[in-house]
Order: C-alpha cells, then structure tokens, then sequence
C-alpha cells in the first residue's frame, strides 16, 4: 500500500475520548494524519480555537505523525493545501451515517481525488459526542470518562459556577434524603 496523508476535520468543541481514539487508530494506518480544527464551526464555539488547539495538542503529544492544525474555508482546499489524499471521519451508529454519506459525496464532488474513509471508534464510546459532553457539562453533570482529563479539568474551569451549583444541590439532597432517613428510624424505636 502506498504511504497516504490522511485529514481529519471536525469541530472538536470540545474533544472528546472518542475523537482520541479515532486519532490513535488514524495514526497506525496513516503514514501522516493531520487533525484540522474548523475555525468559526459555530458562532459561539464553547472552547476557543486556541484552547481547542492546546488541548489536542497535548493529548496527541505521544503520536509523532499527527499534528494539528486549524483551517477555515473548503475542507478539500485545504486537504489539497496540505497534500492530503484522504479524509478522515468517524461513524458511531447508523445515525452519523446520512449526514456523513451525504458530507462525503458533496466532498467528492467538490474533489475527486479526495478519498473519504470511515472508522469506528470503540463501541465504548459510540454515543460520545461533543454536543451532549457540552450539554451535561453546562448543567455541572459528570463527564469523567466521556472526554480525556485535560478537557475535563477546562470544562470544570470554564463552567466553574455550574459545577459549584450542581455539587451544592447534590449534596443537599443527600443531607435531606440522610435526614429522612434519621427520622424514620426515631419513629420505629
Ligand atoms: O466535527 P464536525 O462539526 O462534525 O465537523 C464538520 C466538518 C468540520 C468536517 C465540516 O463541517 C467541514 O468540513 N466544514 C468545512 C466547510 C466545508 O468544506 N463544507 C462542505 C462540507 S460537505
């Protein structure tokens, strides 16, 4: 098999474990994978691009044939720009798979010699996605194991508030359902 430079675009807002398992996998059958980082995915992207750069960054600091970068405009520019052959794009379920066929045709007509391949990541993390890793997050809900601990350390910084509300009324329910509890008890005895 020829040696093949692959790109794998996303938003990466934030990163997620499942995304780092797809890099791992890229990188043992790429000869060179380059993470591309979609400037202005959305309007007001929850993690900065620099902060979206730092962190993959140093979570793929262990992989020497990946790098990350940032591009704005046509993926298939910029995939030509860095003289990558391949795309590369993780499926989790059958529901990824409309959306991605679709992604993958308007891309190859856009560019015909762009190959787009498809990988899974590991069923374990088949319903990871950085929308609902957002969404738990932004309520102070647990993310540990969902995202790797660099991100789950930013999001407990940047949603410190939410954390703290979250922790707060947690620990009220457990004093109140404790105090229930006491009460029940005294009544019995
Ligand atoms: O992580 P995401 O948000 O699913 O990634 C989507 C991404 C960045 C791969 C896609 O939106 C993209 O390639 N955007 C760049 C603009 C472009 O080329 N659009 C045409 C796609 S058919």
């Amino acid at each position: 098999m020829s040696k093949v430079s692959a790109l794998y675009p996303g938003s990466f807002d934030p990163p997620t474990n499942g995304h780092l398992d797809l890099i791992e996998r890229g990188a043992k059958i790429f000869e060179e994978l380059v993470v591309g980082i979609l400037r202005n995915s959305e309007k007001s992207p929850m993690f900065s691009l620099a902060e979206r750069l730092e962190m993959l960054k140093t979570l793929t600091a262990h992989l020497k044939n990946v790098r990350i970068e940032a591009f704005h405009g046509l993926m298939v520019e910029y995939a030509k720009s860095i003289d990558a052959t391949c795309v590369l794009r993780g499926i989790r379920a059958v529901s990824d798979y409309e959306y991605e066929l679709q992604m993958a045709l308007m891309n190859r007509k856009l560019e015909p010699t762009l190959e787009t391949v498809f990988m899974m990541p590991a069923d374990k993390y088949s319903y990871v996605s950085s929308r609902l890793v957002r969404e738990v997050a932004q309520i102070g809900g647990p993310v540990k194991g969902l995202v790797p601990e660099v991100v789950e350390q930013k999001l407990r910084e940047k949603l410190e508030p939410a954390y703290k509300f979250h922790d707060e009324m947690q620990e009220a329910t457990a004093r109140s359902a404790s105090g229930k509890e006491k009460k029940k008890r005294k009544k019995k005895v």
